[in-house]
């Protein structure tokens, strides 16, 4: 069988690299083009990246017709506001495209004006724009032709409330998230800042409504309840490149064991390939997760409190990231969605 072509658009980018990285192992894939701005036309990948191994691949300045022509799959791992421009352009050239930005993530253009101050210039794809967390929307992602990979805290924040939120368990208007974010949850830019400031400095940013996460959150907890829910979101910056984890806090409607809750999310998630469930005394940190796909959760009900805290560790380049797009592409060419991860 003939291999599927991938094209890889924000190649100098810290998921470029991460998708780069996959898609090079991935049995069933050809990387056939990479492409970022004209600063890095022409330069030999084994250049930007000497340890990825074996490849003569060399980085293009993007030219949508090119590259449409060659691929069957295009990633887009650019900015907000720079892919709302680009992806509608693939689509009308016949390719599928996997968006990881968050331009396509949220339903309603005015929302995304709202949190990211831009117009938005193809509303009409926000609309068949399927989001691609596998676990909610794999169905729909098999035929999609636009998928919006979800952000990183989101993916934590919707796998770790998943389960309670379809049993009805939680009182909705308690939920609160406690994340922390290593630093390259920010892109390259920010990274060379940080370091060059303040590594290695823990803090929170963008807290009481600020983070421009929270509406594609909400967003999806809503529609898994069909109600509309408000959350507390406190995003932190840690001082390791990469790693993600979120504290959920939420009241429990009912007296329920923490023996019972893990149950529960372990029989839910059972036949999920990236999602772990640690038994009842266990908790997942960082090192359980980098450099995987996996997201892993472990819970405990607070019988003083009556409040429910899971903890929802994932790698935001992988899971978070790069690794979920990988996975997303596997489902909608059917391939065997833990190919190449
Ligand atoms: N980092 C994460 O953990 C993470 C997780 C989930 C989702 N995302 C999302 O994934 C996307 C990429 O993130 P990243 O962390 O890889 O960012 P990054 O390291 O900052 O890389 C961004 C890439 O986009 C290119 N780019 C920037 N401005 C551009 C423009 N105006 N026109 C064309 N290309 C442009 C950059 O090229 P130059 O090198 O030439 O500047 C670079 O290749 C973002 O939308 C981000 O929100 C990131």
């Amino acid at each position: 069988m003939s291999k599927l072509k991938a094209a890889i658009v924000g190649i100098t980018g810290y998921t470029g690299e991460e998708l780069l990285k996959i898609l090079l192992r991935h049995p069933g894939v050809e990387v056939s083009v990479v492409a970022g701005r004209s600063s890095s036309e022409n330069k030999p990948v084994k250049e930007l990246y000497p340890s990825i191994g074996e490849t003569s691949l060399v980085c293009e300045n993007l030219d949508i017709d090119s590259v449409a022509k060659r691929a069957d799959v295009v990633f887009l791992a650019l900015p907000h506001k720079v892919s709302f421009e680009i992806a509608p352009k693939f689509l009308e050239k016949g390719a599928r495209v996997v968006d990881l930005s968050a331009d396509f993530r949220l339903e309603s253009a005015e929302v995304y004006e709202k949190w990211y101050g831009e117009k938005h210039t193809a509303p009409a794809h926000l609309k068949k724009a399927v989001y691609g967390l596998p676990e909610l929307y794999r169905a729909k992602i098999k035929n999609a032709s636009l998928v919006a990979n979800p952000g990183c805290y989101p993916t934590t924040i919707i796998l770790g409330l998943l389960p309670v939120l379809k049993e009805g368990l939680i009182d909705l208007s308690s939920v609160i998230s406690d994340s922390k974010s290593g630093i390259s949850g920010a892109g390259r830019k920010t990274v060379a800042e940080y370091y060059s400031s303040e590594h290695p400095n823990l803090r929170a940013y963008n807290i009481a409504g600020a983070h421009r996460h929270i509406p594609e959150i909400e967003q999806e907890l809503s529609k898994i309840v069909g109600k509309d829910i408000a959350i507390t979101f406190t995003p932190h910056i840690f001082p390791e490149e990469r790693g993600m984890l979120s504290s959920i806090y939420s009241n429990l409607k009912k007296k329920i064991s923490t023996a019972e809750a893990v149950q529960l999310y372990k029989e839910f998630y059972s036949r999920e390939p990236f999602v772990e469930v640690l038994s009842e005394g266990k908790l997942p940190g960082i090192r359980d997760v980098v450099n995987t796909n996996y997201c892993r959760i472990g819970l405990k009900v607070d019988e003083r409190t009556g409040r429910l805290v899971v903890i929802s560790v994932i790698d935001n380049l992988l899971k978070g990231a790069s690794g979920q797009a990988v996975q997303n592409m596997n489902i909608m060419f059917g391939i065997d969605e833990k190919t190449g991860l």
